[in-house]
């Protein structure tokens, strides 16, 4: 790993509820991601991030924070959460957390004091109240205002149960560096920013979404990095969806945060000139910032990547997320293992949704009555929402749950997950799994931070060359490719036939 441990770490995001169940009640937990420190140690990444560990009503699977200082009792305890950072400290991985800035809980005790206030009071001028509702829409569907007893509304830019906060108001901003601070004291070596551009609203301006991306957003980030500054190494890592390269770019400026997620890589389509394009524009974006890219496969909002990577449009959008489209698994599959090799051979951080090592499908067929992503009610049941990538991991045996735990997974595990399990894949040296500890352990001395050189070989294949002399060659045609001159086959997604490279396929040369 590179001496700056974030430029160019392999992150693994770890979904506390679907991970491992420690203590058999169905929900994943701190207990059972502890018991489970080996397998990541293991996986060879460097650092993992957890979404939201706190308590919460989950009413959006924890991003409806009640307090930011503790821990959901059905995940664990505050002294748990630090003996599990220690823990992972000592087998030298990283820990990023959620901090979620824009909105909080209905349960939150703020949001509980605001609501027994008057209109108008110092309790109230923390969230976005008045007294007649705005026409803004929620991100999940249905009126961003919602009406409390006394006649007022406050905005949800998400679920009615999550108030937006007002972020005009310096107890705010005063709240957030006291909450950055109880983590960071606590060993946390990064945070990851929920919804990072959207904290600043402008009712005023007309804008149905005057919320994306206001230039005074990023005051508030380089106050953050100010205080992350303060500390030894600690990052910022901002989830900032949205198209233009410009305004992405502007969150990675010197003084602001170090990393985001890069979303233009995870919705291209799998397809060579738009993947070159992609690859190209966040290095261009990124380079003369200094900051690391970092590559996304998927993550806990879209579609797993082998479902997505099999479909006859295989670009992802938010908009459009094509839940239920046919499917050819076996191809997705197929892409999915080069698609890996791919986002780890390239200069930058890389991201590894769990469940992505074992090349988990979506979960099209989840029963109505089990669901409980709220885009799936406030949709009125037309979208089925994010369930389906966040079902729990199988790890061994060959029924459900799968060693998950003792109890009944909340969302139920397909049957057919038997040939899935870290078990079943530890043992089979083709999996999926197995790819991805080769291609970790591989890229923690060759890969990481850096730059690449392109070899053109032919329009629909991707291959570049890394200071380490790794070469990665991508087939995306629909016809093998000859191999350029090399002295070994580091590692391959699929077979080789000769010298050739099959379509779908990826190779790592030395
Ligand atoms: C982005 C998170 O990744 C998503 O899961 C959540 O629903 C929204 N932000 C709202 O917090």
């Amino acid at each position: 790993m590179p001496e700056t441990w974030w430029r160019g770490a392999a992150i693994y995001q770890v979904y506390l509820r679907s991970f491992a169940d420690g203590n058999g009640d169905g929900t994943g937990d701190l207990a059972g991601l502890r018991s489970r420190l080996p397998y990541l140690a293991d996986l060879g990444i460097n650092a993992v991030w957890l979404n939201p560990w706190y308590p919460s009503p989950m009413a959006d699977g924890g991003y409806d924070v009640a307090d930011y200082r503790d821990i959901e009792p059905v995940f664990g305890t505050l002294a748990e959460a630090e003996e599990f950072i220690q823990e992972a400290h000592g087998l030298g991985i990283k820990i990023i957390i959620d901090v979620v800035p824009n909105h909080s809980s209905t349960a939150s005790a703020w949001f509980q004091e605001a609501l027994a206030a008057e209109p108008g009071s110092p309790a109230r001028e923390r969230f976005w109240f008045q007294d007649e509702p705005g026409d803004w829409k929620s991100i999940f569907g249905g009126p961003a205002w919602t009406q409390v007893p006394d006649g007022q509304w406050y905005l949800h830019l998400f679920a009615p149960e999550q108030p937006d906060f007002n972020w005009t108001n310096p107890e705010v901003h005063a709240e957030f560096h006291d909450v950055l601070r109880f983590w960071f004291d606590r060993g946390v070596d990064g945070i990851r920013i929920d919804s990072a551009a959207v904290l600043v609203k402008d009712f005023d301006g007309g804008d149905p979404e005057g919320y994306t991306d206001l230039d005074e957003v990023h005051e508030i980030y380089r106050s953050w990095r100010r205080l992350a500054d303060e500390y030894d190494e600690r990052i910022l890592v901002g989830e900032v969806w949205f198209p233009d390269q410009e305004r992405f770019a502007r969150y990675l400026r010197p003084g602001e945060l170090h990393t985001a997620f890069n979303f233009d890589f995870l919705a291209c389509p799998w397809e060579p000139a738009a993947l070159r394009r992609s690859i190209e524009q966040t290095l261009d974006t990124h380079t003369p910032l200094g900051a690391p890219p970092t590559w996304v496969l998927s993550n806990h909002d879209v579609a797993r990547v082998v479902t997505r990577y099999g479909r006859a449009e295989t670009s992802w959008d938010h908009g459009d997320r094509r839940d239920g489209v046919p499917s050819d698994l076996e191809l997705g599959y197929r892409r999915a293992r080069a698609a890996a090799l791919l986002a780890m051979a390239l200069p930058g951080g890389v991201y590894i949704y769990q469940g992505e090592e074992l090349g988990l499908p979506e979960v099209d067929d989840i029963p109505g009555e089990l669901r409980q992503d709220p885009m799936w009610t406030r949709s009125s049941h037309t979208v089925p929402g994010r369930d389906g990538c966040r079902v729990p991991l199988p790890w061994s045996g060959e029924e459900p749950p799968f060693g998950f735990g003792e109890g009944e997974p909340w969302l139920p595990q397909p049957e057919d997950w038997r040939k899935l399990t870290v078990e079943a894949q530890t043992e089979d040296l083709g999996s999926m799994l197995n790819l991805y500890r080769a291609a970790l352990s591989l890229r923690r001395d060759r890969l990481g931070d850096g730059t690449l050189t392109w070899l053109d070989l032919r329009p629909d294949v991707l291959a570049f060359t890394r200071e380490s002399g790794l070469t990665c060659v991508v087939n995306l045609g629909s016809d093998p490719v000859r191999l350029p001159p090399h002295g070994s086959v580091l590692l391959a997604s699929g077979s080789l036939d000769g010298e050739e490279l099959p379509s779908d396929t990826a190779v790592w040369l030395a």
